[in-house]
């Protein structure tokens, strides 16, 4: 039975894909360019499905999954109640979650409107500093909450922060670096130890992660 590899489509797809085929898992067709969500190896011995990040851990965590690769932002904010082992970190798509508000704008001292897509990994960051917030959950383009006053500030990711600068918001507090991570259903990694164990040692060495 081939070995079901969830990923996170999008950035993650690209980056992953080159580590997976020298692994020497090639897909039968490129992700990249194919509206299947579902490849098989050419070998046979592994197939992989395309899904949104924020589903990778439920196809893992109900057993459809062998093996998820998302991001850490995903991990934090999935439903699951862990029913996964996160077991490597891949070092890939690193980037970082900030807030983030209108250059040279004053926070609001009480009733702050933070605009995410990262609603427990903002609620949690504001518990702790011991603020009240309103919370205000979007999808995406969080950058122009602010802009148009829907928000005073956003709970983003940050890469190179060009998007910030592009829309005139200024980087105020990282809240966490994030990255991709490697995740594996629990009962998989007692029945298909080997085979996980052979996939994560090759993906270590080929992304030059200390062992
Ligand atoms: C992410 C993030 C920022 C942008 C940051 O957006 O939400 O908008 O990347 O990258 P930068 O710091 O290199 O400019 P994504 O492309 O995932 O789309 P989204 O805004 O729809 O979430």
């Amino acid at each position: 039975m081939a070995l079901v590899i969830a990923l996170n489509k999008g950035r993650i797809v690209d980056d992953v894909l080159p580590f997976l085929a020298k692994c020497n898992i090639v897909l039968d067709e490129n992700p990249n360019s194919s509206r299947k969500l579902v490849f098989n190896s050419l070998d046979q011995c592994y197939q992989v499905i395309v899904v949104r990040g924020a589903d990778v851990p439920a196809y893992v965590e109900n057993g459809i999954a062998d093996i998820g690769i998302t991001g850490k932002d995903t991990i934090l904010e999935s439903d699951s109640s862990l029913g996964f082992y996160e077991l490597l970190d891949l070092q890939l798509g690193v980037c970082r979650i900030s807030t983030a508000g209108l250059v040279g704008a004053v926070e609001p001292a009480r009733g702050l409107r933070v605009a995410t897509k990262f609603p427990k990994i903002a609620r949690s960051h504001y518990e702790k500093c011991g603020k009240e917030i309103s919370l205000i959950k979007l999808s995406g383009s969080l950058e122009i909450a602010p802009v148009l006053g829907l928000a005073d500030v956003i709970v983003d990711i940050v890469e190179t922060g060009s998007t910030l600068k592009a829309n005139g918001l200024e980087e105020r507090e990282k809240l966490l670096d994030i990255s991709a991570r490697l995740i594996v259903n629990r009962a998989s990694m007692k029945t298909r130890y080997s085979e996980i164990q052979h996939l994560t040692d090759n993906l270590s060495r080929f992304l030059g992660l200390a062992s």
